[in-house]
C-alpha cells in the first residue's frame, strides 16, 4: 500500500499517549453521556441495526411511515422505503409551531462586513417564494438545479426550495471554472440555473456570471438562470433566459407546501474527484440522509437550543450541505454563515465573528488551523473566545502538533475536539468522538459512530490486528450513503464495491490502535487531499494534456506542511518546445481555467519522458518519492528505461 504519510502515522501512534477524557460537567450535560452510554448505543445498534436507525428516523415528520426500514439488494439500498418525507418539511416547517418560530435560524456576515438574521419563520417564507419561483419556471419533481452561488442565505434558500418540490439540486462550489460548471451541468442535465452576480473573497469579486455565461453557451438543457444581486457589479442579463432572483420573488406568493415525496427521492447531486478524468456525480436521496445527518449533528455537536453553531465550509462541498444546511436547521439550531476569507481584512476575522456573535460550537479544516498556527496567536489574543464550548475538525488528518494548538490555543483547554471523518460519499459523519462520552487522543477520530460497521482489511478482505496498516471499508449499509453514482451504476459498482469483496471500499488507509481508535493515513488511490479538498490527479492531467504544448503529464501529490498535499506536475513537451517559467505560469493558468484555481500544480517539472513500466503504465510511485524527496528508494524492477530516473532527478538541480 502506497500511503505517504505512513511511516509518520506509526510514529504517531507510538508516541502519542495523551488522552483527554470530556470533563463532568460536559459529559453530565451532554446528549451521549459517558463511554458507557455510548458503548451501550453501539451495543444495541450493533444488536439490531434497523430497530437502531428505524428508532432514529422516527424522530424526523413523515407524512407516511416506511414499509421497510432497509431494502439491500448489494451494492443498492433503499431505506426507509415507502415513506413520505420532505426535507425543507423537516428543516422548517416543523420548527413554526413552536417558540422556535422566531428563533435565529441563520445569523450571516457577509465579507464586507454587512450582516443579516433570518429566523425560522422568515426563512421559511423566503424558501416558499422561492419554491414557487421555480415552480414558475417550470420546474418539477426530479427536475435537476444547479446552484454555483457565493456563501449568502440564498445559497441555503435555493437548497431547500429544490427540496421543497422535489428538485434534484446540484451544487457547484463557487471556485470551480466555467468549464468545470459547464461540464456537471451537462452531466446531471440541468434545467435552471441559480447563482449571483459575483461573490467576495478577499476584497476582491469573484464573477460568478461571467463564469455562467461562459459555461451556458454549451449547456442544451438550461433554459433559466436566476441571478442574486450580490455585489452590485455590471453583468450581462440575457433576455429571455436571465432574470433577477429579487424581482421574480416579487411576482409570487409564499403558500407552497412542501411536496410529499419518496423516501428514495434524489434530494441532490454532489460532484467529487475520483480516479479517472471524469468527476463523480455522488447522489444522494432524502429519508436515510436526513435521518443521519440530523442525528450525527445533534450527537457530534451535541447541539443545543441555545447554541451558536459555526460550520466553516462552503456550502459548495458536501460539509456545508450536511453541516452548514440539511443536519442543523433539522434540529432547530442557529447556523452562523460567514461569506469570505479568513483573513479578510486581517488573520483575525474568524475571531472576531466568534467574539461577536458567541459562537459556541466551532467545526473547521486542519488545513485552516495550520494557517492560523502561521499566522501567529496574537490574531487570537486580541478577541474573547470564551463562547467556545466544543471543536470540530474534519477533510483530512489533523497531525498531533495542530490538535494540540487547536485545543490549547483556540479552546483554551476547555473544549473538547471532535475529528470527523467521512466522505462525500457517506453523506454524514462516520468516525468521530463524541464530545460528553469519548476520551480524545490528538490525530485520531477515534471509533465509528454508533450503527456504523467499520473494518480495516487486506485487499483480500480479511481484517488487519491492532495497528497494522490497511484499507478502511465499511461492512454494512448505513442510511446516509451515496445511492450510485449519477448516470453510472456500473461505475458505482466498481468504484466502491468491487474492490474489496462484499464491502464498501472508502479509499482510504487507516490503522486501529490498542484502543480501538483508528487512525486514518490518507488516500491509497490517485486521489490527494489539498487542503482538505478532494482532487483527482487524472483530471488534472487531463488538463494539462489540453494544452497545445503538452505531450503528456503525470500529477502526483507531495505532503506539504500547510495544504496537506501540494500538487507537482510532471511534464512533457510536445516535439521542439522547451520548458521554462512562462511557459510554467501560462500551464497553472491553463488549469485553472479547466478546473479551477483550487487545481493549480504547486510544482511543475518539465521531462523529455515520464518512467513507464513495460506495459506504458506511468510509475506515479517513483514520481511520488521524487517529488517527495528527491530520490527512489523502492523497487524499480518493473521499470521500463532507467536512464528517465537519472534525467529527472539531474533535471532537479
Ligand atoms: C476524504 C473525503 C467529508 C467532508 C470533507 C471531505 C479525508 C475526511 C477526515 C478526517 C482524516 C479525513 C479522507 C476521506 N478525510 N475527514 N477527519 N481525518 N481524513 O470530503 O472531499 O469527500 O473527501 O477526506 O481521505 O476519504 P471529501
Amino acid at each position: 500500500m502506497t500511503v505517504n504519510s505512513e511511516s509518520h502515522a506509526i510514529e504517531s501512534i507510538l508516541h502519542e499517549s495523551r488522552l483527554f477524557p470530556p470533563t463532568p460537567e460536559f459529559a453530565a450535560a451532554a446528549h451521549v453521556s459517558g463511554e458507557a452510554e455510548l458503548d451501550r448505543l453501539r451495543a444495541e445498534a450493533e444488536a439490531d441495526p434497523e430497530a437502531f436507525w428505524a428508532d432514529k428516523a422516527a424522530h424526523l415528520h413523515w407524512f407516511k411511515p416506511w414499509d421497510r426500514v432497509l431494502d439491500w439488494n448489494p451494492p443498492f439500498a433503499k431505506w426507509f422505503d415507502g415513506g413520505k418525507i420532505n426535507v425543507s418539511y423537516n428543516c422548517l416547517d416543523r420548527h413554526l409551531g413552536s417558540w422556535r418560530r422566531n428563533k435565529a435560524a441563520i445569523i450571516w456576515e457577509g465579507e464586507p462586513g454587512d450582516t443579516r438574521t433570518l429566523t425560522y419563520q422568515q426563512l421559511h417564507r423566503e424558501v416558499c417564494l422561492f419554491a414557487n419561483v421555480l415552480k414558475k419556471f417550470d420546474v418539477k419533481v426530479g427536475d435537476r438545479v444547479a446552484i454555483y452561488m457565493p456563501m449568502t442565505p440564498e445559497i441555503a434558500i435555493a437548497m431547500l426550495a429544490c427540496a421543497r418540490i422535489g428538485a434534484t439540486h446540484s451544487v457547484i462550489f463557487g471556485g470551480f471554472s466555467a468549464e468545470a460548471l459547464r461540464d456537471r451541468i451537462n452531466d446531471a442535465g440541468c434545467k435552471l440555473v441559480v447563482t449571483a452576480d459575483g461573490a467576495w473573497r478577499r476584497g476582491t469579486e469573484v464573477k460568478l456570471k461571467a463564469a455562467v455565461d461562459d459555461a451556458l453557451t454549451q449547456t442544451p438543457s438550461v433554459t433559466t438562470c436566476i441571478v442574486v444581486n450580490r455585489t452590485g457589479s455590471q453583468i450581462h442579463m440575457q433576455p429571455g433566459r436571465d432574470h433577477w432572483w429579487h424581482e421574480m420573488m416579487e411576482t409570487v406568493n409564499d403558500d407552497c407546501p412542501a411536496s410529499e415525496l419518496d423516501s428514495e427521492h434524489p434530494l441532490f447531486i454532489l460532484y467529487t474527484s475520483g480516479t479517472t478524468g471524469k468527476p463523480k456525480g455522488i447522489l444522494h436521496t432524502t429519508g436515510g440522509y436526513l435521518t443521519q445527518a440530523a442525528l450525527t449533528t445533534k450527537w457530534v455537536f451535541d447541539m443545543k437550543d441555545e447554541d451558536v453553531y459555526w460550520c466553516t465550509a462552503d456550502v459548495g462541498w458536501v460539509t456545508g450541505h450536511s453541516y452548514v444546511v440539511y443536519g442543523p436547521l433539522a434540529n432547530g439550531a442557529t447556523v452562523l454563515m460567514y461569506e469570505g476569507a479568513p483573513n479578510f481584512p486581517e488573520p483575525d476575522r474568524f475571531w472576531q465573528i466568534i467574539d461577536k456573535y458567541k459562537v459556541t460550537i466551532f467545526y473547521t479544516a486542519p488545513t485552516a488551523i495550520r494557517a492560523f498556527i502561521r499566522w501567529g496567536e496574537r490574531w487570537v489574543l486580541k478577541h474573547d473566545l470564551r463562547s467556545l464550548r466544543l471543536l470540530g475538525t474534519v477533510g483530512e488528518p489533523i497531525n498531533p502538533e495542530a490538535w494540540m494548538w487547536y485545543h490549547q490555543v483556540i479552546g483554551k483547554g476547555r473544549c473538547p475536539i471532535v475529528d470527523t471523518w467521512w466522505q462525500t460519499e457517506t453523506g454524514g459523519i462516520m468516525i468521530s468522538p463524541l464530545p460528553g462520552a469519548t476520551p480524545t487522543k490528538p490525530g485520531t477520530a477515534t471509533k465509528p459512530l454508533p450503527g456504523i460497521d467499520i473494518d480495516i482489511q487486506t485487499r483480500d478482505g480479511r481484517s488487519v490486528g491492532v495497528n497494522e496498516g490497511g484499507y478502511l471499508v465499511i461492512k454494512r449499509p448505513w442510511p446516509g450513503m451515496l445511492r450510485t453514482i449519477w448516470g453510472d451504476d456500473e461505475r458505482f459498482r466498481k468504484q466502491y464495491w468491487d474492490e474489496i469483496e462484499g464491502v464498501y471500499f472508502a479509499g482510504d488507509g487507516a490503522r486501529r490502535d490498542e484502543l480501538g481508535y483508528h487512525w486514518i493515513m490518507g488516500r491509497v488511490d490517485d486521489v490527494i487531499n489539498v487542503s482538505g479538498h478532494r482532487l483527482g490527479t487524472a483530471e488534472i492531467e487531463s488538463a494539462l494534456v489540453s494544452h497545445e504544448a503538452v505531450a503528456e503529464a503525470a500529477v502526483v501529490g507531495r505532503p506539504d506542511e500547510m495544504k496537506g498535499s501540494a500538487i507537482v506536475a510532471f511534464v512533457s513537451l510536445e516535439g521542439s518546445r522547451t520548458g521554462n517559467d512562462e511557459l510554467k505560469a501560462a500551464l497553472r493558468e491553463h488549469v485553472a481555467k479547466e478546473i479551477g484555481a483550487l487545481a493549480k500544480p504547486d510544482d511543475i517539472r518539465f521531462s523529455d519522458a515520464l518512467p513507464k513500466t513495460r506495459s506504458g503504465k506511468i510509475m506515479r510511485r517513483l514520481l511520488r518519492e521524487i517529488a517527495a524527496s528527491g530520490v527512489v528508494m523502492g523497487d524499480v524492477s518493473t521499470l521500463e528505461d532507467f536512464s528517465v530516473l537519472e534525467k529527472l532527478r539531474t533535471d532537479e538541480e
